[in-house]
């Protein structure tokens, strides 16, 4: 998968892609992402790429020109256009159900705002579909872009060592994640549940199903109401 990012800091990035599962996807060959400072296409001695906002008010807005030129040299003729993501507060909200699908396309560029907002035109004039990462306003969409390419990359085929643990974790299962105990049985005084050491896989699969549950019901009642049939 490709993923193109069009930021005025790309300095905040490459620590992100250097560490854990992203950097294993790169090392792979799995993920190829790049970011774009979009300042370089701004015109003018300041390469300013903000401005007042028409009709008066506070704060500035991101100028439409920085923008469209920097999509035309990160795109060229490239058609039909890849997945294209604007990260914004007034976007739909990012669930893994959005991860699932952005995992299959070969190709996304995602443009991360600063300031106030976006001149309009960026909206009008390519597809954006615009995506929030959840309500509340972060000072620009660049750990938004982050958070959304760590969440779709280690749903890449073969990025996570063992396929079926991305399968059995929080919200793919439309639940919370059961809990989870490694060695010692016993640390300070707290054991593991005796089922887990039982060898009853049957036993185990029903326990942990029903602490899902009690987990989800307790934390989040709002996932139970949208819960998908079980098919087994
Ligand atoms: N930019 C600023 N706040 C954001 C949010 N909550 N989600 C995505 N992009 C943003």
């Amino acid at each position: 998968m490709r993923v193109d990012i069009l930021t005025l800091f790309p300095d905040m990035f490459p620590g992100v892609f250097a560490t854990g599962m992203l950097r294993i996807a790169r090392e792979k060959g799995l993920l190829d992402v790049r970011t774009h400072d979009f300042r370089r296409f701004a015109k003018g001695v300041h390469q300013s790429v903000d401005d007042k906002p028409f009709g008066g008010g506070p704060g500035m807005v991101l100028k439409p020109e920085p923008v469209f030129e920097c999509l035309e040299s990160v795109l060229g003729d490239e058609r039909p256009l890849p997945k294209m993501l604007l990260m914004t507060p007034d976007g739909a909200p990012f669930t893994q159900k959005t991860a699932r699908a952005l995992v299959r396309e070969p190709r996304i560029v995602i443009l991360c705002g600063r300031y106030e907002g976006f001149d309009e035109r960026i909206r009008q004039g390519w597809p954006f579909e615009a995506v929030s990462i959840g309500d509340y306003v972060l000072s620009g969409g660049e750990l938004a872009s982050m958070t959304i390419v760590d969440a779709v990359a280690r749903l890449i085929p073969g990025v996570v060592g063992h396929g079926l643990s991305t399968l059995k974790e929080s919200f793919e299962q439309g639940l919370l994640d059961h809990p989870h105990y490694t060695r010692p049985a016993s640390f300070r005084g707290m054991d593991v549940p005796e089922v887990l050491l039982s060898g009853d896989h049957e036993r185990i699969a029903a326990w942990r199903h029903d602490e899902a549950l009690r987990i989800t019901k307790e934390r989040r009642p709002d996932l139970l109401r949208n819960l998908p049939e079980r098919s087994d």
